[in-house]
């Protein structure tokens, strides 16, 4: 089964079954089945954060459980299940239509509802932990059901449980959130409030209108180049090493996280290395946003993306004396 159109980097990858799963019930039989028994498995959700270095050996499962449902509603607060096939993007236009507050910030990222929780999606000052509630779905040895707390999940900045005690057990098949009747608007993070500004001032619709723009003017549209947004994440560091490096650059972005550690931003590092626009064999560095990786000819293959990545961690390495860690799943 080509998974080609299935992973947005579009790598011609195949694998040996595919299944797209409509409901809970159709999920549960399907893991009944022989194949689901006898294989390895695959959970793809959007395929917006995965690199396949070779065909998975093995049963995809995509689950496309679609629907949105009102659970529970009051003066101030929504409490909103979305499937796991939603797309995610989808889920974000509903929201600001309902005048639910929450997720405005989270638009246009790529990927479904069911991946949101893996790596605990942020953007702009929001990540999704701060409005999950619970995260449905079974395990895949037992095909038994389970619904997660938010405080079980584990979340923290690109990690939850299900990237590690959960990593390749579970199948996740909705999400439950809790959003806002009443708006507090989240607009300190980079040019968001500027942009908000001009498009008329504070609302859900003008935020999500600046930030679509923002990322449209950084991020490239994996239709024509294909990439997994953040291919790196920013790499978490002591301040003492945090503060040599401001010393040495003064306009290094650097975001203090707690008492004893910082954020730096691997884009700005990459980008010091002159690394932005170059390529490598069919890969490249996206020329508006350093952190991104793109499959520039169309040609590109998981080997050759994870080529120019080595040599780009390795020139970070050398001038910053920092590792940076991939944020993509790599397969
Ligand atoms: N920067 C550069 N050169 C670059 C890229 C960035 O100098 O080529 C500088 C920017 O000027 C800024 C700083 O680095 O001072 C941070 O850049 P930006 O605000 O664009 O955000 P980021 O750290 O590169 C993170 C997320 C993005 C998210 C943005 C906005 C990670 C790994 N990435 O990127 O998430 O959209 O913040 O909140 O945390 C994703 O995960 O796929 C993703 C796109």
């Amino acid at each position: 089964f080509s998974l080609k159109n299935y992973n947005t980097f579009h790598f011609d990858v195949k694998s040996k079954y595919f299944a797209a799963p409509e409901s809970s019930d159709q999920l549960a039989d399907l893991l009944q089945n022989n194949i689901a028994k006898n294989e390895k498995i695959l959970v793809l959700g959007g395929g917006s954060n995965i690199l396949f270095t070779k065909d998975f050996d093995g049963l995809v499962i995509k689950p496309i459980i679609d629907n949105i449902k009102i659970i529970d509603s009051n003066d101030s607060t929504a409490w909103v299940e979305a499937g796991a096939g939603v797309e995610w993007d989808a889920f974000v236009a509903w929201a600001v239509d309902q005048n639910y507050a929450g997720v405005e910030n989270l638009s246009l990222i790529p990927g479904n509802v069911g991946a949101c929780p893996v790596q605990n999606i942020g953007a702009y000052g929001t990540e999704v932990k701060d409005i999950i509630t619970h995260v449905n779905g079974v395990f895949l040895d037992s095909g038994e059901s389970f619904s997660l707390k938010n405080k079980d999940c584990n979340f923290s900045y690109r990690n939850s449980i299900f990237k590690q005690e959960l990593k390749d057990k579970t199948i996740i098949t909705s999400v439950c959130f809790k959003l806002n009747k009443k708006h507090t608007f989240m607009l300190h993070y980079g040019d968001v409030k500027d942009m908000v500004d001009r498009l008329g001032g504070a609302s859900l619709s003008n935020i999500r209108n600046a930030i679509i723009s923002i990322r449209e003017s950084k991020l490239p549209d994996h239709t024509i180049y294909g990439n997994v947004g953040s291919f790196f994440k920013n790499p978490v560091v002591s301040k003492s090493i945090a503060n040599k490096i401001k010393d040495e650059y003064a306009d290094a972005p650097v975001y203090d996280i707690s008492e004893t550690h910082s954020k730096l931003a691997a884009g700005w590092m990459i980008d010091q290395c002159h690394w932005k626009g170059k390529s490598l064999k069919n890969a490249a560095v996206h020329e508006n946003q350093a952190l991104v990786l793109i499959n520039k000819t169309g040609k590109a293959t998981g080997e050759e993306v994870l080529n120019l990545a080595a040599e780009i961690e390795d020139s970070v390495y050398k001038k910053f004396d920092v590792k940076i860690e991939k944020e993509v799943n790599v397969i």
